[in-house]
């Protein structure tokens, strides 16, 4: 095992901000990304989406991990050109070390390593989850801290307390199932291919979200769950179907709406709840469930009633992307936090 750290021999330019350029790679799950960012402002933000998953219904570990192999130089080269940079003139390599497959994590961490040894450079290490929160200081509307983040991916769904670049805390969290796999599973059970997220929105713009009611669960505190939902949603297309064997063809459109509706108003309320307790008027959304229409229109309107300053990223940056591993590594290097070459990836680390 390599187990260079840095040390004096690692060129590690004054820290203060001026000039410095990061690449980042993401290779948590199933999109290979990279990313170049100087001074905080993205320069290119490539993503790859590993199509060979689709058949299976889900991401299949494996064959991440080789898709991940054979994208990374050309998504690497991409983002460099893309920046119009030299790979001699990054100043630090940035990976997701955390959560993720841990076999495509080790990809973007090895080939980061790699580059950080052969260039003498420092190396980030970069929370998954931290960064889908501070892919709201990429645009140029930032939210002032402290804020709030309802942070929506599909296998995590927490509401974060940020007070400052990299101190965060969760104060609350899903207790079974991801708003994310709420959306996809519920797609699985209507026959829509993987991930659903993006075809229960297509399908619940035509309609009517008031038709069919499905349960709020009743959980204490700031905690979500999830898991209710998909079973309730099991009963009642059985239930439909026996007397109807279109039953799903014939109200898709309806049962999308109902079903996006009610996973909607579970976030919010929370949300709305973390808003009420804190004080926090701030309130920011992230993740891959953040670039879903419908959430993001309510969460505006909900923001309007309350005073809410409201954040939600750009579509690039809500799904997985390396432009926020960027953003957050950048502020990493600013503190000085730089990881060792032994570190290793870690499929569920908390923060
Ligand atoms: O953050 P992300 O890209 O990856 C993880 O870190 O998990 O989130 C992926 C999740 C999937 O569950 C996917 O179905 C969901 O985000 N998603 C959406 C939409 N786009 C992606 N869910 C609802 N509506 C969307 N438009
Ligand atoms: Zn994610």
């Amino acid at each position: 095992m390599i187990t260079k750290s840095i040390d004096s021999s690692t060129q590690v330019p004054p820290l203060g901000g001026q000039g410095v350029t990061i690449l980042a790679i993401e290779s948590s799950c199933d999109e290979t990304a990279a990313a170049i960012c100087r001074d905080g402002n993205i320069l290119s933000n490539i993503i790859v989406n590993q199509t060979v998953h689709e058949k299976y219904g889900g991401v299949v570990p494996e064959l991440a991990s080789r898709a991940h192999l054979q994208n990374i130089v050309p998504v690497v080269d991409q983002a460099i050109t893309t920046a119009n940079c030299q790979l001699s003139s990054i100043d630090a390599f940035a990976f997701t070390q955390a959560p993720g497959l841990i076999g495509a994590l080790l990809v973007g961490l090895q080939f980061s390593k790699s580059l950080s040894l052969a260039l003498n450079k420092p190396l980030i290490a970069v929370h998954h989850m931290q960064a889908h929160v501070l892919a709201n200081l990429i645009p140029d509307k930032k939210p002032d801290f402290p804020f709030l983040c309802l942070t929506v991916s599909g296998g995590h769904t927490q509401i974060v307390l940020c007070e400052d670049y990299l101190e965060m805390k969760v104060i609350g969290q899903t207790l079974d199932d991801a708003a994310g796999e709420a959306f996809d599973k519920s797609a699985k059970l209507l026959g829509l291919p993987y991930p659903g997220g993006p075809f229960i929105e297509k399908y619940a713009q035509h309609g009517d979200p008031n038709k069919f009611k499905f349960p709020e669960p009743q959980i204490d505190g700031l905690d979500f769950s999830f898991s209710g939902l998909k079973t309730a949603i099991l009963y009642f297309i059985q239930e439909r179907k026996k007397a109807n064997d279109n039953f799903i063809e014939e109200n898709l459109n309806d049962i999308c709406a109902s079903v996006q509706q009610r996973i909607i108003s579970i976030l919010l309320n929370k949300l709305k709840k973390a808003a009420e307790q804190t004080g926090i008027k701030n309130i920011c959304i992230a993740g891959g469930v953040s670039a879903n229409s419908g959430l993001r229109r309510s969460f505006e309107n909900l923001g309007k009633q309350l005073g809410w300053k409201t954040f939600i990223p750009p579509f690039e940056y809500c799904t997985d992307n390396a432009g926020m591993i960027a953003i957050t590594a950048y502020h990493k290097y600013l503190a000085g936090d730089f990881a060792d070459l032994s570190v290793s990836p870690s499929a569920r680390a908390e923060w």
